[in-house]
């Protein structure tokens, strides 16, 4: 007779206990044990670790499966349980973790795998194998419904030439393991309701007037933390104007300019006050004139928000990085073709020109920031990442275990994203100048930008000529988490692809990028994605772009929208006058009445201010609340990321107290793991 003793763990969250029934049964390569009803009467309390012992005639050999099944208690009293994991010590002395994670209904049946992970083709027990094809098939059929019909399928066209989407409709529908938490829950729809019931008593949500004087809007300022003050004081300035483009909302746009665009003719006597005698033939031989080109919404037309015919412009904007180090904008031109109703707006004209020049730009960044940015480069793709994991790769492989916390709350907020900011009732098409019909025209234009290299960090500053900017922050901390996370990634897998073959041969990661390629990219070579993998070097280099895009570079665009959008001017939603068409004609008045009216502004702030708001369940990269690992290398190479990240953050901390505005938005406290808001 030998003994085996299980350890079974039950969760944290919210009613994760239960007093059903729950019998476990041991699967090993030699045997498997009898299915045992492990003890009622105690029950298993949310938090709970309770210990039993596991008679069996002889060794069951190496374990391969823990199997859970639960009934009802009395035939009638039962509710669902949520365990965390199973602890089994063998009586050959060997502790082995089964990791769960998930919800066990009334008469369900989960089947774990050993924490140790493994490729397909060295999963060779012919028990093993079958468990874990039977996993993958049930996976998909988790994501995929029609009517209450369970189907193979999964992913489902949102708009033809955008990423494809997870095949539903409601979060209530997705597996209870991938939905909110219900303290994110309740703490998510708390804070909207907070924020509506605000906006009722202010009076101002429904206001269609126009601000009367900039000063006014200091009134709904709810929450005066130092980057909006500092928005506040210095909206209107060049110098935080250009500062943005940097380490801002979105420090993607910008590029060097060697050779200015044929459609943007500004000339040596246009900006020779800005260049002190210079000409702009010289400033950009030596790598300090850049661009930031709109093109993008070239064409697209206005939303039409409270009634009203709003105006969306393509601007293009050029920019001298001046010797003490600053980025300052020298010319503005508002649409993409060069005519005498289409002037270049320059930091001598007038100040209420130049200011609404400024202005223009700031809705136009709303525009490509949001859409592409944010939601395309980010949260689009993040559940494209998902949906292909949770699809293609079941619980053992190494980059399911990899991609597991990178992966948290993302269907559903994505979900959520769809129903409630850009559907045709939503914040964005109610609020936003890019709403409405341009939205879907956006989104497929920003599609068909997408590629490989403008993902992956590095190649991205390159392409963009930006390795010696000074004071680009977001670069310098972004390459340095790159690079933390590309360590891991490298490490990690490589103890499981010793060679390029395992790579080549691994039937679910070929699978797993094929779907990345043919359904988030559209199939597109020209997008540089691979659609499949011949080396660990591609491996890596890809895996590291996930974890990056799921967790820094969400971080970087969404983490500051109310930082940098609560002051209205700075970002304004949507424009309600057309851009001017000659100069001189601009008054402070003219400004008030284009940008957007008081019930848009406060709608729009408190959207932003949702959507930078932390949850109390959040976890910031490399804290990881699930244990999924128990190979002594696997825990070594977190400790060893962890301590990477506590570095960065003390490097980024000290770098900050010299500034006047800090750049927190890439220390790896403030990043989650995952797209979660
Ligand atoms: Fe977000």
């Amino acid at each position: 007779m030998v003994i085996y003793t299980v350890k079974a763990y039950t969760g944290k969250r919210h009613l994760a206990g239960t007093t059903s029934l729950i019998y476990i049964q041991l699967r090993g390569t030699e045997a498997e044990s009898e299915e045992q009803n492990l003890n009622p009467i105690k029950g298993f309390w949310q938090g709970s670790e309770r210990e039993f012992k596991i008679h069996c005639e002889a060794s069951l050999g190496e374990l391969i499966a823990v199997k859970l099944h639960s009934k009802p208690l009395m035939g009638l009293l039962h509710n669902r349980w949520f365990c965390d994991k199973i602890l089994i010590n063998t009586p050959e002395g060997d502790e082995i973790l089964f990791p769960c994670y998930c919800w066990l209904d009334c008469k369900e049946r989960l089947v774990l795998r050993p924490a140790k992970a493994s490729l397909v083709f060295q999963d060779t027990n012919p028990i093993a194998q079958r468990q874990r094809m039977r996993q993958l098939k049930e996976q998909q059929k988790l994501f995929g419904f029609v009517g209450s019909t369970l189907i193979q399928v999964g992913w489902r066209v949102y708009a033809k030439g955008t990423p494809q989407v997870i095949d539903c409709d409601t979060p209530l529908t997705l597996p209870a393991e991938v939905q909110f938490s219900y303290t994110k829950e309740t703490e998510f729809y708390s804070s909207a309701g907070k924020q509506l019931a605000a906006l009722m008593l202010t009076g101002l949500a429904n206001s269609r007037k126009s601000w009367e004087s900039i000063h006014q809007l200091e009134a709904i300022l709810c929450e005066r933390v130092k980057t909006i003050e500092y928005c506040q004081e210095h909206w209107d300035e060049d110098e935080f104007f250009g500062y943005q483009f940097l380490n801002g909302l979105n420090p993607m746009m910008i590029q060097r300019c060697s050779t200015l665009p044929e459609n943007f003719p500004v000339t040596d006597d246009m900006v020779k006050d800005t260049l002190r005698g210079s000409s702009l033939e010289q400033e950009m031989e030596k790598g300090n004139i850049f661009l930031s080109d709109y093109e993008m919404l070239d064409g697209l037309v206005g939303n039409v928000v409270s009634g009203r015919q709003q105006y969306l412009t393509a601007p293009l904007v050029l920019l001298y990085c001046n010797p003490h180090g600053m980025m300052l904008p020298i010319a503005i031109q508002l649409r993409q073709q060069p005519s005498k109703d289409n002037p270049i707006f320059l930091p001598t004209d007038s100040k209420a020109d130049w200011i609404l020049a400024k202005i223009f730009v700031r809705n136009a960044e709303f525009g490509v920031h949001e859409v592409n940015f944010h939601l395309l480069r980010t949260h689009l793709l993040a559940e494209v990442f998902t949906v292909a994991t949770l699809r293609n790769l079941p619980s053992p492989h190494p980059l399911y275990k990899l991609l597991f916390p990178h992966m948290r709350y993302t269907l559903q907020i994505n979900i959520m994203a769809r129903k409630q900011l850009i559907s045709k009732d939503g914040a964005i098409s109610k609020y936003a100048g890019v709403g409405g019909k341009s939205l879907e025209k956006l989104l497929k234009r920003a599609t068909a930008s997408l590629t490989y290299s403008t993902l992956c960090l590095p190649d991205n500053i390159s392409e963009r000529g930006l390795e010696t900017v000074p004071q680009y922050y977001y670069r310098d901390d972004g390459m340095k988490l790159w690079d933390i996370i590309n360590k891991l990634v490298a490490a990690f897998l490589s103890l499981y692809y010793q060679h390029d073959e395992h790579v080549q041969k691994d039937t679910e990661l070929q699978r797993w990028i094929s779907e990345i390629f043919t359904n988030g990219f559209l199939g597109r070579d020209s997008s540089g994605i691979p659609s499949s993998f011949q080396t660990l070097k591609e491996l890596i280099k890809f895996v590291t772009m996930v974890i990056f895009t799921a967790s820094a570079q969400h971080a970087a665009v969404n983490s500051g929208q109310y930082d940098f959008g609560g002051w209205m001017p700075n970002y304004p939603t949507a424009l309600r006058k057309p851009p001017p068409k000659e100069k001189g004609q601009t008054t402070e008045d003219a400004i008030l009445e284009t940008l957007p009216d008081v019930g848009t502004t406060v709608n729009g702030m408190a959207v932003l201010k949702l959507l930078s708001k932390d949850s109390a369940d959040h976890y910031p990269l490399g804290h990881f609340p699930e244990n999924l690992h128990d190979e002594e290398v696997p825990c070594k190479l977190i400790g060893d990321f962890q301590k990477d990240l506590r570095e960065l953050s003390d490097l980024i901390e000290k770098r900050n107290k010299t500034l006047e505005l800090p750049y927190t938005y890439l220390n790896p406290k403030n990043v989650d793991n995952s797209v979660a808001i």
